[in-house]
C-alpha cells in the first residue's frame, strides 16, 4: 500500500527559520506510518517542471538543517502556476495559467493528499485560489517583515531584528568616534516592524517608518539636537517603505520576468539629500539589506518555526484544509486562509512600541 503523501514547498523571498518548518514537517509527519513527504524545488514550480521537480525528504535529509537560514528546496517571488512565464517566438514574456495541469499532476503521477504552503503574503493568496480549485491545502506564514496580521508574530522577524540592531550598536562606535550621522536603512516593505525594533533596541536617535510620513525639518532639528555643534554623533534607522510628508516611497520596477512586487530601497540616500537641504553634516549611508535575511535564525525564530511545521502537519491529519498557522500568545492555532491575507499589519501609532519609542525621546519624524 503507497503510502500518503503531503507535499511542502517553500514561496517568495526566503527567511531565516524556513528549513526549521521543512525539518518539523518531515519529522512529525515520519510519527505517521502511513505518511511521508515529498518536497517541490523552487516553490510550486517544481510540479511544473518537466520532469518535475519534486524529491522525497527523509528524516536524514533534513538533520541539523533547522540551524541554517535560506530553504533546502529553494524560493521564488517570479511566476507561480497560475502566470507561468512563456517566452514568445518574438523574445517576449507571456504568461500561461497552468493551475489545471499542476492540480492534475499532484494527483497523478505524484499522489500527493495535502500541500503545506510555506509563504508570505503572495503565497499565502495563491494558495487560497489553489484552495477554492479544489486543493487540500495548509499555510505557514513566514516574512522577516511582521507585516501578517493574523499571527502575532512571523518566524524571521526576530532574527532580522537582531540583525539591524547589532548593525546599529556597530554604527554607534565609528558614529561617534568620527562626530557624524550615520543612516542605516533597513527592509520591512510597507510596515516598520523591524526598524523600529531595531532603534528601540539600538538606541537609536532617530526612526523614520512607513506608517508615520516624516516631516524633514523635524528630522533636522533631532539630528541638530545630536550632532552638538559637530561634536556629538547621531543615529537614524530608515525603513525602506518610509516617505517624507507629501513624498514618494522609493522604489523601481524589477527588470525580471514575472517579478511582480516593488523593489524598494535608496531611502537612505533621499533623506540624506534631503536634509543636506537643512544643514551642513559629515554623514554616511548603510543600507543594510539581503544581510537581515541571511544566516542562522536565533533560537526564537527556530522555536516558531518547529512549532508551525508539526501545527501544519496536525492540521493536515486531521483534514482542516484552507486554513494557515497562527500565533495567538500563548498558542499556535489555525485561522481561514481567507481571513489571513485580507488584513496588512502596520505598526500601530497608539501601540505600545511607538509609545516607548517616543518614551525614550527617539525623534519619529512627527
Ligand atoms: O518581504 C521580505 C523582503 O525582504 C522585504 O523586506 C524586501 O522589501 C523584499 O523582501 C526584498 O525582496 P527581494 O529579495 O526580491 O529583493
Amino acid at each position: 500500500m503507497p503510502k500518503k503523501r503531503i507535499l511542502v514547498a517553500t514561496g517568495g523571498g526566503d527567511c531565516p527559520g524556513l528549513n526549521a518548518v521543512i525539518r518539523a514537517i518531515v519529522r512529525r509527519t515520519s510519527q505517521e506510518p502511513d505518511w511521508e513527504v515529498v518536497g517541490s524545488i523552487e516553490a510550486f514550480n517544481g510540479i511544473l517542471k518537466d520532469p518535475p521537480e519534486v524529491v522525497r525528504l527523509t528524516k536524514r535529509d533534513v538533520s541539523g538543517i533547522h540551524i541554517r537560514g535560506g530553504t533546502i528546496l529553494k524560493t521564488t517571488n517570479k511566476g507561480g502556476p497560475f502566470a507561468w512565464p512563456v517566452e514568445q517566438p518574438d523574445g517576449t514574456w507571456a504568461t500561461e495559467d497552468r493551475t489545471e495541469e499542476m492540480l492534475n499532476r499532484l494527483k497523478d503521477p505524484l499522489g500527493v493528499e495535502a500541500v503545506i504552503s510555506i509563504g508570505g503574503e503572495g503565497s499565502m493568496d495563491i494558495a487560497q485560489k489553489l484552495h477554492e480549485r479544489g486543493l487540500n491545502v495548509i499555510g505557514v506564514p513566514k516574512t522577516i517583515d511582521n507585516d501578517l496580521s493574523s499571527t502575532d508574530v512571523t518566524f524571521g522577524f526576530q532574527t532580522a531584528v537582531e540583525i539591524a540592531t547589532d548593525s546599529v550598536d556597530k554604527l554607534v562606535t565609528t558614529a561617534a568616534s568620527h562626530n557624524r550621522l550615520l543612516i542605516l536603512e533597513v527592509m520591512g516593505r510597507y510596515a516598520g516592524w523591524i526598524g523600529l525594533s531595531a532603534a528601540v533596541a539600538g538606541g537609536a536617535h532617530v526612526a523614520l517608518i512607513p506608517e508615520i510620513p516624516y516631516d524633514i525639518e523635524k528630522v533636522a532639528e533631532a539630528v541638530n539636537e545630536r550632532m552638538q555643534g559637530n561634536r556629538g554623533y547621531c543615529i537614524v534607522v530608515v525603513s525602506e517603505g518610509a516617505k517624507a510628508l507629501g513624498g514618494e516611497r522609493v522604489s523601481q520596477k524589477s527588470d525580471q520576468v514575472g517579478y511582480q512586487n516593488e523593489m524598494l530601497g535608496g531611502v537612505g540616500h533621499r533623506l540624506l539629500a534631503q536634509l543636506k537641504q537643512h544643514m551642513d553634516i559629515d554623514a554616511r549611508v548603510m543600507i543594510l539589506g539581503h544581510l537581515q535575511r541571511g544566516g542562522t535564525p536565533t533560537a526564537y525564530d527556530r522555536i516558531l518555526a518547529t512549532q508551525f511545521g508539526v501545527k501544519a502537519v496536525e492540521l493536515a491529519l486531521e483534514g482542516k484544509f484552507g486554513t494557515m498557522v497562527s500565533y495567538r500568545k500563548p498558542h499556535i492555532v489555525d485561522v481561514p486562509i481567507k481571513e489571513a491575507i485580507n488584513k496588512y499589519n502596520y505598526v500601530s501609532l497608539d501601540s505600545d512600541l511607538v509609545q516607548a519609542a517616543r518614551g525614550v525621546g527617539i525623534c519619529l519624524g512627527d
